[in-house]
């Protein structure tokens, strides 16, 4: 069983990312030190599994306590390295925290790797390094343009830092990840004020907002509101078990889209979670939003022909699974 460091596995994807690794043969090993997540996560990955996994209560950028993991656990195959700050909105009123956290975690694990001769690494980036795309779909070699957040900027920087290592690197760029395990054991657990679409709506629909507004009606897009790429967090979890598997044998760099390859407006969404759960949603629709880009999603030719992965659960699921997540947590 090969043993696989996974910082931040008790957040929303480290934790969906846990469950999948553990059934694919692997050994996860958590560090995370719950600044944005719960004991709940770590309790439900035993629950989901029916196994303690091994969990160390560490901050990532703290070089002596992360190289007392690595000397601790020994033979370690690689790590996936989820731990950082994830609220663009945060991110605006205090870079300094994101860089600290999202760039200094990384230059720690990325030593404690050399230390202990850890060659592999899949890193958690995301669509945001595209900045406001010209074309579309999105394919891993539209250049970065400048970031829209300092949260952006840190992944564009990680990735950077990532290319000049030593390591074998996979760089795994998220477009929306939404939903929750089928057990509603595991989810979001960040404090985070949600600011994405999705956990919008569910509270909206359980009562902790009234209303949810929807911001610009006059993009150039069909319905005039934005669209993304949603994906259901248990298919983006699983594309790390692929990832793992394709780097350990095939070293280098690497850097591969993770989405669905299919453009959904907010309205669309709305509608869908409505359809899915057979409810309605209070919403109105509003002026714009400052930093939202018009329209975003991927091309997913490189994931599937070289990583032989691609998403396979339906939006209406992933609605089901995000309502059934906000009913339970
Ligand atoms: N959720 C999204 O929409 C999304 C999209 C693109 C990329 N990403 C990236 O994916 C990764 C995981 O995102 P998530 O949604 O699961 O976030 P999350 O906040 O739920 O999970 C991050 C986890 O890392 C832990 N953590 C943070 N800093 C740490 C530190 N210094 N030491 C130890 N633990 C630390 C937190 O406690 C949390 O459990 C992040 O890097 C995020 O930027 C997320």
């Amino acid at each position: 069983m090969k043993k696989i460091i996974v910082t931040g596995g008790a957040g929303y994807i480290g934790s969906h990312t846990v469950v999948e690794l553990y059934k694919s043969g692997f050994t996860p090993i958590i560090i995370d030190n719950l600044c944005n997540s719960s004991i709940k996560n770590i309790e439900g990955i035993s629950k989901v599994l029916r196994q303690e996994i091994k969990w160390h209560n560490v901050d990532c950028t703290n070089q002596k306590s992360i190289d007392l993991v690595f000397e601790k656990e020994k033979n370690i195959e690689g790590v996936i390295h989820f731990a950082a700050y994830k609220s663009v909105e945060e991110s605006v009123k205090e870079p300094q925290k994101y860089h600290e956290n999202n760039i200094g975690s990384l230059e720690v694990i990325l030593e404690s790797m050399r230390k202990n001769n850890v060659k592999n690494i899949i890193f958690s980036s995301s669509c945001t390094v595209y900045g406001s795309p010209d074309i579309l779909p999105v394919t891993e070699d539209t250049p970065f343009k400048k970031a829209e957040s300092p949260y952006g900027e840190t992944k564009q920087l990680c990735e950077k830092l990532l290319e000049k290592d030593s390591c074998n690197s996979i760089s795994l760029r998220y477009f929306n990840p939404i939903g929750s395990h089928s057990s509603s054991l595991i989810g979001d657990c960040s404090t985070d004020k949600p600011t994405n679409l999705v956990p919008i709506l569910t509270e909206v629909a359980i009562g902790k907002r009234e209303q949810i507004t929807v911001f610009g009606y006059d993009y150039n897009t069909p319905d005039g509101s934005c669209i993304r790429d949603y994906i259901h967090v248990v298919d983006l979890a699983n594309s790390h078990v692929k990832a793992l598997n394709y780097l350990i044998e095939n070293s280098g760099k690497h850097a591969f889209n993770v989405g669905t390859g299919i453009g959904i407006s907010v309205l669309e969404a709305i509608q869908s979670f409505e359809q899915a759960n057979n409810l309605k949603i209070n919403y109105k629709v509003g002026e714009r939003r400052d930093g939202d880009i018009e329209q975003i999603f991927s091309d997913g030719t490189q994931i599937k022909e070289k990583l032989n992965w691609e998403a396979n659960q339906t939006l209406k699921q992933a609605m089901i699974d995000a309502w059934n997540w906000e009913k339970t947590k």
